[in-house]
């Protein structure tokens, strides 16, 4: 099996269920040693962890809240620690505090940007540090790789979501920010804006018949998308393939940003 990612490290936050949990295993299949953080809850990380090196390839579960500086700075250390340095980190970690725009509490809304939005710049930051620190590797023609998890709502608004959607336009902008600022020293920071993918965050869209349908209607493409349609194409980021491309998102939504409402005409 052809392995793009083989040699190198990666980190993933948010990685104990979801598309973070997806794009961990996709990243240990590619060949690389991964680092899957997790914040509450370890034992599904520990497993995947267990699983990847059952299989032959190296992986440990690291715990930190990505909101917090020291626990951030302690995973960098501790994958330090392991793998000597990262190559690959994929800002991951997010959550939704969902309520009508009225009934949204300043704690609904700061939780929201402090994980999804503040956790990406703490931790693209301390990757653009660690890159910077050990200099070229000759595993990859980029100095490092970040990819940060944003979402079709980074465009699409979202009526009840009102924190989630604004954290998610926060990161096109920071993304895009911070990728001009550092290509000159061959560092790529790209984002992958999902689309609906089969998860707990959304389990009420798809876990009945009915949801199921209606969200469909908003997917041209006819298909809920699997945590795994993340997982390759956080692969193509992460390797050589991409060495063009700087500071895109790449939109994984079998068209739901395509406005499906105007293919009849409007
Ligand atoms: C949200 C999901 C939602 C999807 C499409 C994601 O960013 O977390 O809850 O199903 O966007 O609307």
């Amino acid at each position: 099996m052809h392995k793009p990612l083989e040699g190198q490290t990666a980190l993933v936050t948010g990685a104990s269920s979801g598309i973070g949990f997806g794009v961990a295993e996709a990243l240990a299949k590619a060949g690389a040693a991964v680092a899957i953080n997790y914040h509450s809850h370890g034992e599904p990380a520990e497993k995947l962890a267990a699983e990847i090196e059952k299989a032959g390839g190296t992986a440990f579960a690291v715990g930190a809240d990505v909101s917090d500086e020291a626990q951030l700075d302690a995973m960098f250390d501790a994958v330090r620690e392991r793998f000597g340095t990262v190559d690959i980190v994929v800002a991951n970690s997010g959550l939704q505090k969902d309520a009508r725009f009225v009934d949204m509490t300043l704690d609904d809304w700061n939780t929201v940007m402090s994980v999804n939005l503040a956790g990406q710049f703490l931790t693209a930051q301390r990757a653009v540090r660690e890159f910077v620190r050990r200099g070229p590797r000759p595993v990859s023609k980029a100095l490092g790789k970040i990819i940060c998890m944003s979402s079709v709502h980074e465009i699409i608004p979202w009526a009840g979501h009102v924190n989630y959607s604004a954290s998610k336009g926060g990161i096109q902008m920071m993304m895009k920010s911070l990728a001009q600022e550092v290509a000159p020293q061959r560092i790529r920071v790209n984002a992958i804006a999902p689309g609906a993918i089969r998860t707990p965050i959304n389990r009420d869209a798809w876990d009945s018949k009915e949801a199921l349908d209606k969200l469909l209607t908003l997917v041209p493409y006819g298909r809920i998308g699997e945590v795994d349609d993340i997982g390759r194409a956080v692969v193509w980021l992460a390797s050589d393939e991409s060495d063009y491309v700087v500071g895109a998102t790449l939109y994984v939504d079998g068209g739901m940003t395509l406005y499906p409402g105007f293919a009849d005409n409007g």
